[in-house]
């Protein structure tokens, strides 16, 4: 079967690839005609771990194109992978897929299964289905489900292969797309959820609402650790034990960022305002999350009341494993640092400091470079290569000592051992 997929961003591509791999023929469009031009020297425009070696092996099954056109009326399945950036508002913007749509139906001509993988609020599908009949196709000639990507960055590919679930939305009635799904998704055995459309929209941000919310509630009982003098990652394990809560995504720090959490939890509180639905625990992920870093940035001030001290910053991606700053904490951590009058300097494997703020701080080849005559240390983003650090020698590169750990991954006691000020947030 001939496959389309529209948007090669994380989702689409991740999904383009992995289904080439499996044998299917697979037409990966984007608008953007560098990516596309990238693409077809096999070079992936973001980083993601072992996504270029499969490309490579699964060349022959995927071609990359901006021809929508072609594309569409050359497959049968087609799935939507475009972005849903946050809108001023917090609202999901759907332009990307309205565009889609008009696109769409100037060249459907015999029948297509339109496949949602976009992150949308509930109603869009049903909406999609609609606009596409008053854009003037005919219901003979489409069918629409929502079938939602939940692959972690920086472990695209295992999680695109090996799902938890595999959650469809259809409407009443469909009998086709289930069974086609399965029929692709052959070689990926995993439970299916088979609701309507927007059970599925709802399902996919309630599970990152829920994961976030544990990243929250883990913050906060480091913020309570921390008054009580308790370790919080005895709380996380203490706790997690439990199987009805579970030990993942307890780990405290300086909060969550990336394209997804804050972007889906925005969307939600949106829908609820205008729905007129009080989410109180929604509104409080968000907030403690939004002031986490600020707890840092207090105990810093303590430690270095000289304002202008030389800080080297470890880490500017919102999490390890992968070369994307958007929401990240650490951003949001340096941009305060620098703007209290710091002196910033960091260093990150994979990730740039974006334009706005690369006049504010110094990026650095090399981590010894960022730490060079630092007064202080802080880890921002917990890469496996700034987990095992040589303290002694760091001792004596920097010219101060506070070690600022924002992922709680150091060894509160060896790095104090080494006569260190040792800043976490609820370590003992
Ligand atoms: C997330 C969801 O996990 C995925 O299912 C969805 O499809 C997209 O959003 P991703 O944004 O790639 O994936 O990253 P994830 O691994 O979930 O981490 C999100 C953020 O939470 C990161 O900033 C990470 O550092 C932080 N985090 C995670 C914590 O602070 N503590 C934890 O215990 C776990």
């Amino acid at each position: 079967m001939n496959i389309c997929v529209i948007g090669a961003g994380y989702v689409g591509l991740t999904l383009s690839i992995t289904l080439a791999s499996l044998d299917h023929q697979i037409q990966c469009v984007d608008k953007d005609s560098n990516k596309i031009t990238q693409l077809e020297k096999g070079v992936i425009p973001f980083y993601e771990p072992e996504l270029d070696d499969l490309l490579q092996s699964s060349r022959k099954n995927i071609t990359f194109t901006t021809n929508i056109s072609d594309a569409v009326k050359s497959s049968d399945l087609i799935f939507i992978a475009v972005g849903t950036p946050s809108r001023q508002d917090g609202s999901a913007s759907l332009l990307a897929l309205y565009s889609v749509l008009n696109d769409l139906s100037q060249n459907i001509t015999t029948f297509k299964t339109i496949i949602v993988k976009s992150t949308v609020p509930p109603g869009t599908c049903e909406e999609v289905h609609q606009k596409l009949a008053e854009l003037g196709v005919a219901s003979h000639l489409y069918v629409v489900a929502s079938n939602p990507e939940f692959l972690r960055e920086g472990n695209a590919l295992h999680d695109t292969l090996h799902p938890d679930k595999t959650v469809v939305g259809i409407k009443d009635g469909d009998t086709t797309t289930v069974p086609l799904l399965k029929t692709i998704y052959e070689k990926i055995p995993t439970p299916y959820i088979i609701t309507n459309l927007t059970g599925a929209e709802l399902i996919k941000y309630a599970n990152n609402y829920f994961l976030a919310t544990k990243i929250s509630f883990i913050n906060e009982m480091a913020r309570v650790s921390d008054k009580f003098n308790v370790e919080i990652s005895h709380i996380a394990q203490g706790i997690g034990l439990d199987p009805r809560i579970g030990k993942e995504f307890l780990q405290a720090g300086i909060g969550y960022g990336g394209s997804c959490f804050p972007k889906d939890l925005k969307a939600l509180q949106y829908i609820a305002k205008i729905n007129q639905i009080e989410t109180p625990i929604l509104h409080a992920v968000q907030q403690i999350n939004d002031t986490q870093i600020n707890l840092y940035v207090e105990k810093i001030k303590k430690q270095l009341p000289n304002l202008s001290e030389k800080i080297a910053v470890l880490g500017v991606t919102f999490k390890a494993h992968t070369d994307d700053t958007r929401s990240s904490q650490s951003i949001a951590l340096i941009q305060q640092l620098a703007t209290i009058g710091y002196d910033v300097n960091v260093y990150d494997p994979k990730g740039t400091i974006p334009t706005e703020i690369q006049s504010m701080v110094t990026q650095h080849p090399s981590m010894e470079d960022a730490i060079k005559n630092s007064h202080s240390i802080i880890l921002a983003t917990d890469w496996p290569e700034f987990v095992l650090l040589p303290w002694k020698k760091i001792k004596e590169m920097m010219a101060g000592s506070l070690i600022v750990d924002g992922r709680n991954v150091w060894d509160k006691n060896e790095v104090e051992s080494h006569g260190f000020t040792y800043i976490g947030v609820g370590r003992r």
